[in-house]
């Protein structure tokens, strides 16, 4: 099997969430969104190494809850922290040079913590079969229109819609992403020349002109970014558990 490393982005805030401690230690259900993340990658038997990019000042937590998973799957996959950098794509870029030896990376937002194994799967299986890049989608549910700045001279900030967007061709996309490691090393280097906004790994490798395959996603992997994602995360995470077998 091609070697394939997973990089997990986990340094941000998590202002937006309103919490007064990194995202990633927030937890769902009494277990922390980097500790379940690490768990889905784990037992989705697609990692040979797995690289956690924390928040420097929290890297000795990170290695807790990393020690933990390895001591509950009984697993033989290294698993790395890493201080992150000061946006995702920076923090995936310094795990990056972690990922060098593997064939396959998959990069994977701590974020999307409730991620089922079978989406791992999928990504991992459709790079495998020969595509350069992949993401997991999912079909717009919302109508779409794009916003332009007003120039009407009111004393607040308005926009104006413009432009139907058919919803029917867009997609929301997930993580984990993956990617051959030498074409996503080549979209980086790309990325640093070029310092054009970004916000994900996949939209660096298609301003190479390479194809991104989509393959279906899964609407339990919600990014938990505010607080009510929060609270839905909060009863998914409760019932996984109790399916589980785990704490009630
Ligand atoms: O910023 P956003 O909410 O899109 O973050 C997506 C993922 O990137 C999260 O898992 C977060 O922890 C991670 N991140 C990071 N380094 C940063 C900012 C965000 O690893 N500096």
């Amino acid at each position: 099997m091609l070697s394939t490393c997973v990089i997990i982005p986990a340094a941000g805030s998590g202002s937006r969430l309103g919490c007064n401690e990194p995202k990633a230690f927030v937890r769902l259900h009494g277990r922390s969104l980097l500790a379940r993340s690490l768990e889905t990658t784990l037992s989705s038997g697609v990692a040979s190494t797995i690289v956690v990019a924390a928040p420097e000042e929290f890297l000795f937590r990170a290695r807790d809850e990393i020690a933990a998973a390895m001591a509950d799957a009984e697993c033989e996959t290294s698993i790395t922290a890493v201080a992150g950098g000061l946006d995702r794509i920076e923090s995936v870029q310094i795990a990056l040079k972690y990922a060098a030896d593997s064939e396959i990376v998959l990069v994977h937002d701590a974020a999307r913590c409730l991620t089922p194994p079978e989406v791992f799967s999928r990504v991992h299986t459709a790079v495998r079969s020969g595509a350069e890049a992949v993401v997991p989608v999912l079909p717009m549910i919302d109508t779409v229109r794009r916003a332009l700045p007003s120039e009407s001279a009111g004393a607040e900030p308005t926009e104006v819609l413009r432009g139907d967007l058919d919803r029917s061709r867009l997609r929301r996309v997930q993580t984990p992403q993956g990617f051959r490691t030498a074409t996503l090393l080549r979209a980086h280097a790309h990325h640093r020349a070029e310092a054009a906004p970004a916000t994900d790994d996949a939209g660096l490798v298609e301003r190479l002109g390479v194809d991104v395959v989509a393959v279906p996603g899964h609407e339990e992997a919600l990014k938990i970014t505010y607080p009510l994602d929060r609270i839905l995360g909060e009863q998914l995470a409760r019932m996984r558990d109790a399916n589980a077998g785990g704490p009630q």
